[in-house]
């Protein structure tokens, strides 16, 4: 009995420190660059929460960033079709099922949270980026469900 207690005690213990590793930050500013290069989740979580703040001063219009993945293959067609969609459109192909997640567009002072899921993510080789119209050559970096 008493073994049994302390296993419970063992699941309930991992199970709260999931929940914090589920979470990830990531920060960009005022140039086109994340300073997080990579990001990586746990596969034992069934959803992230991703966060992305703007800590710059410059507008939407001439520094948006957004946090957008896909699987590295096709992130860079996805970047270029989405460039041509608009910033009343995140700068993303509408209806594009290749996008996997994203935020929405913000500006300096902004962040902005979404919470996904990870089915079918884990293992897979991942590219999040920023979609507005150039950024994603040198705004992107690798996500890993492991
Ligand atoms: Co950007």
């Amino acid at each position: 009995m008493k073994k049994f207690l302390a296993l419970a005690v063992l699941a309930f213990a991992s199970a709260q420190a999931s929940a914090n590793e589920c979470e990830v930050t990531v920060s960009t500013g005022d140039k086109m660059q994340f300073e997080q290069s990579s990001l990586s989740v746990p596969a034992s979580c069934s959803e992230v929460t991703l966060t992305l703040e703007h800590k710059g001063k410059m507008p939407v219009s001439a520094m948006g960033h957004n946090w957008v993945l896909a699987e590295t293959q096709q992130y860079q067609d996805v970047a270029m079709k989405g460039a041509a969609a608009g910033l009343d459109n995140n700068y993303l192909p509408q209806g594009d099922d290749r996008i996997l997640a994203h935020t929405k567009m913000i500006g300096g002072g902004e962040s902005v949270s979404i919470t996904f899921s990870t089915e079918g993510l884990a293992g897979k080789d991942l590219t999040y980026f920023c979609s507005f119209p150039g950024h994603w050559t040198m705004m992107k970096g690798k996500f890993t469900v492991q």
